[in-house]
C-alpha cells in the first residue's frame, strides 16, 4: 500500500539511550522500505529551530545498530517549550517538505510531539529513556543496557567492599523513578533499596539493619540509592558515624548511558522505529508507540502522558525478603 505522506522526519529529545540509533535507523529503512523519503534533525527541538536538518538514506544509518548514543545528536529546548518556538517549528518543517515526524526521547519530548501535532504535523513518539518512566509502555529503549551497565558496575563495587568490610552506597540514575535502583537491587543481592517512591527518609532503620545484619555475619553491606534521594555522600557519612561501620558512596552517573545496546535494546529499538514508521505510513498522527502484553501498540499522546505507573510492589517486597 503507497504511503500516505511522502517526506518523514526524525529526532532524538532529552537525554539520549542506547537503543536509539537501532530506533533511528529502524524509522529510516521502514520508511523508505514504504516509499517515503527521510530527513534527519540534528540535536533534537533546538536543531529544528535552527533548521539542522538533512536526508537520511538507508546507508546514512549503516553501521550504527551496534553503537551506543543517538548519531542525530539530543539538546533541551527552551524555545520549543513557548507556543511561539511550537509554530516556528511547524512552520520549518514545513519549508522542508516534513510531513511526519517520529520523536525518540521521554515523556517531555512527547509533550513537545503533541503540539506539533496539533499544528498539523503528523507526529509519533517512541519511548527512549533509561528510566523505564514512561507509563503507557512497559519497556522504554534503554533500560536494559542501563541496568546492565550499573549492575556490572555495582558488583565491582561489591568485590571491594567486602574486601574491607565496609557499607557502600551506590547512587543509579532515574530521575524521579527508582527502576533502575530497584533491578539492581535485586540482581546485585543489595541489603536495602532506597526508591523515591517508597523510602520513607528513617535512617535509623537502616542504620538499624546494617547492625543487625553485620551481627548475622555479613561482610558487606550494598544501599542502591535511586538518583531522586540523592546526597549519597552525606549519608554515607551520618551512616559510617552512627555504625561505626566504614562507609563510601559511588555515583555511577552518565556512564549508565553509554556503552552499545544489548540484543533487547535493539530489537525494542528496531521494532518501536519501525512500528512508528508503519503509523505515518497509515496516515496517523498524534501517538506513542508501546509495549503491552507481549505486543507493540499506540496510544493517543495526551491520553499516554495521563496515565500513571507505579513501581511493582511485589518486587519491592522480594528485594527486601532476599536481603537478608
Ligand atoms: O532521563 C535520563 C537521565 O539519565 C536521568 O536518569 C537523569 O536524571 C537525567 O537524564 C540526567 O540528565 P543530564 O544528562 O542532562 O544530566
Amino acid at each position: 500500500m503507497a504511503s500516505k505522506i511522502k517526506t518523514i522526519g526524525v529526532l532524538t529529545s532529552g537525554g539520549d539511550a542506547p537503543g536509539m540509533n537501532a530506533a533511528i535507523r529502524a524509522v529510516v529503512r521502514g520508511a523508505i522500505s514504504q516509499g517515503m523519503n527521510v530527513k534527519g534533525i540534528y540535536q533534537g527541538y533546538k536543531g529544528l529551530l535552527n533548521g539542522e536538518i538533512a536526508d537520511l538514506t538507508a546507508r546514512s544509518v549503516s553501521d550504527t545498530i551496534s553503537k551506543g548514543g543517538t548519531m542525530l545528536y539530543t539538546a533541551r529546548s527552551m524555545e520549543f517549550r513557548t507556543p511561539e518556538g511550537q509554530q516556528k517549528a511547524a512552520d520549518i518543517l514545513r519549508e522542508n517538505g516534513i510531513e511526519g515526524l517520529v520523536v525518540i526521547g521521554g515523556d517531555g519530548s512527547f509533550a513537545g510531539a503533541g503540539r506539533l501535532a496539533k499544528l498539523g504535523i503528523n507526529t509519533i513518539g517512541v519511548p527512549g529513556t533509561i528510566d523505564l518512566d514512561i507509563a503507557c509502555t512497559e519497556y522504554t529503549i534503554g533500560f536494559d543496557t542501563a541496568v546492565n551497565t550499573a549492575m556490572e558496575a555495582i558488583d565491582k563495587v561489591r568485590d571491594t567492599s567486602t574486601s574491607h568490610e565496609r557499607c557502600s552506597i551506590i547512587e543509579v540514575m532515574g530521575r524521579n523513578a527508582g527502576y533502575i535502583a530497584l533491578w539492581c537491587g535485586i540482581a546485585n543481592g543489595a541489603e536495602d533499596v532506597l526508591l523515591p517512591e517508597s523510602y520513607d527518609y528513617d535512617e535509623q532503620k537502616l542504620i538499624n539493619n546494617i547492625i543487625e545484619l553485620r551481627k548475622r555475619g555479613k561482610k558487606h553491606h550494598i544501599i542502591i540509592n535511586a538518583e531522586g534521594i540523592g546526597h549519597s555522600s552525606s549519608m554515607a557519612r551520618r551512616i559510617e558515624a552512627a555504625t561505626g561501620v566504614e562507609t563510601r558512596a559511588t555515583i555511577l552517573g552518565h556512564m549508565q548511558r553509554g556503552g552499545s545496546p544489548t540484543c533487547r535494546d535493539r530489537v525494542f529499538g528496531s521494532m518501536m522505529g519501525a512500528y512508528a514508521a508503519d503509523l505515518l505510513a497509515e496516515g496517523k498522527s498524534d501517538r506513542v508507540v508501546g509495549y503491552r502484553d507481549g505486543t507493540w501498540v499506540d496510544y493517543d499522546i495526551t491520553e499516554a502522558l495521563e496515565m500513571q505507573k507505579s513501581i511493582p510492589d511485589y518486587m519491592v517486597r522480594v528485594a527486601k525478603a532476599l536481603s537478608i
